[in-house]
């Protein structure tokens, strides 16, 4: 089925458990192949990035057994490989995998990672990066082969920040020889979590969480259980649900300390929100005050994973909003569907204003990219009428299942076969 059907217009109420961390579970994959053994990784969600990472380790010859949501990772017999192009083009996190390739079996070969329509996404900091710690890369037309005789540690200093390269990096330097330094680094919750994991199978890293990380490589990484952190992007996407819908809902093991300036933004536009060890409260019952200026950040700044949500709600909000995206140069592609619903919004660069409305109406709108599409399943849900969001596949990339929590919490959705058509 590649729709999902939102029947709109009431407020939410209920409670929904928060599933694994998408942007942890995959860099934790990828450092399992650094590993000769077998990783349990506990609250693996079961999203189709993650599938598609189990096929690119499994096409390396690693045995892998998900039992309910712990999965098991073998690496014993792990060989060079030709990677499944399909699962390497169709996610931006299969470069992960380069980093661990190289310090465990010294060479890859692999095409350009795919990814949202959300930017550019090049790699040139991870390539560049790895070749200061002594890796040869031939870059061809739709891919690079990339090979070294031991990788050596050393400086680096990220021109700004990025996610994925400190992740890259950071599997790269766990067994080099010497010492790494990453500056500038990415302090994402999700790169401590990746860091916890290394720590606990033996690697020596300092600075976990903040932007300076110092690893001493070490001879041999060991096998352990872990446990994958709750996704606080998952758990702020529903946190904007209720700031369309109004309502009140319970986030089990919603990660609130990681949520913090989610939180805050949510607070300002008048939701009341309370923090506890199980979860968070949110209510909402006035109409949502709209934001002067909300700009995304690298961590611990307002997520760019959360803005499409948040953009959403304030069509509805009592007044104009601004709102800048810093991170990436296309995450406004889902303001010509809500524009579609009845939403008064202009995009001037990277900067979006929005003059909120009453009511939005339902419509039939499609997903381009995994986090604008869970945005139109909020905009269904709080419209008038009947909604209709196509390409569904992309919001399974990171939810679980957004319709099954989402009734939850009290909106009436399916999901549906639409017709496959232009629309
Ligand atoms: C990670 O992507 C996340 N993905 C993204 O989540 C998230 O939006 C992003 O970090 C920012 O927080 C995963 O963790 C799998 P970056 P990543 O490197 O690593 C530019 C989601 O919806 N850049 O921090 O690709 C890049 O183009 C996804 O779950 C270079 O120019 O993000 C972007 O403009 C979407 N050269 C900026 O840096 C490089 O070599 C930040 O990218 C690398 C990045």
């Amino acid at each position: 089925m590649n729709a999902i059907q939102i029947y709109g217009g009431k407020r939410l109420q209920g409670q929904t458990r928060i599933q694994g961390s998408k942007n942890a579970v995959l860099p934790i994959l990828a450092a399992t192949l650094l590993i000769d053994g077998t990783c349990e990784i506990e609250n693996c969600p079961n999203i189709s990035d993650v599938r598609h990472m189990i096929r690119l380790l499994e096409s390396m010859c690693c045995k892998i057994e998900r039992q309910g949501q712990t999965v098991k990772v073998h690496t014993g017999q792990l060989s060079h490989c030709d990677m499944p192009s399909d699962s390497v083009c169709v996610m931006r996190s299969s470069i992960m995998l380069l980093g661990a390739l190289l310090a465990r079996i010294g060479s890859v070969s692999m095409q350009y990672p795919g990814g949202c329509v959300i930017g550019s996404r090049p790699i040139d900091l991870h390539l560049q990066g790895l070749r200061k710690m002594g890796v040869t890369i031939e870059e061809k037309e739709d891919g690079f082969y990339a090979e070294t005789k031991a990788l050596v540690g050393t400086y680096h200093r990220l021109p700004f920040v990025s996610v994925g390269a400190t992740e890259n990096l950071l599997l790269a330097a766990v067994l080099a020889k010497g010492d790494t330094i990453i500056e500038n680094a990415a302090r994402e919750p999700e790169i401590s979590a990746l860091c916890e994991f290394l720590i606990k199978a033996g690697a020596k890293i300092e600075g976990a969480g903040t932007s300076r990380l110092v690893i001493h490589g070490v001879e041999k990484l060991y096998p352990i259980t872990y446990r994958i952190p709750a996704d606080r992007i998952v758990a702020g996407t529903y946190l904007a649900a209720c700031l369309c819908s109004g309502g009140e809902i319970f986030l089990k093991e919603a990660p609130c300390i990681q949520m913090q300036s989610i939180i805050r933004v949510a607070e300002e536009m008048g939701a009341i929100l309370e923090e506890s060890k199980d979860g968070l409260l949110v209510i909402c019952y006035e109409r949502r005050k709209a934001l002067s200026k909300l700009q995304t950040d690298s961590y611990p700044g307002f997520p760019t994973d959360i803005q499409s949500a948040f953009l959403t709600a304030l069509t509805v909000a009592d007044g104009r909003s601004i709102m800048e995206e810093t991170i990436f140069e296309n995450r406004f592609r889902i303001v010509p569907e809500l524009q579609k619903m009845g939403a008064n919004i202009q995009v001037q660069k990277n900067v979006v204003i929005i003059d909120g409305t009453e009511r939005l109406q339902g419509a039939l709108i499609q997903a381009e990219e995994l986090r604008g599409g869970a945005a139109l399943v909020l905009a269904g849900a709080m419209a008038d009428g009947v909604t209709t969001v196509t390409n569904c596949h992309f919001i399974e990339r990171g939810y679980e299942d957004i319709c099954f929590d989402l009734q939850k919490l009290g909106i009436r959705c399916q999901k549906i076969d639409y017709p496959v058509t232009d629309i």
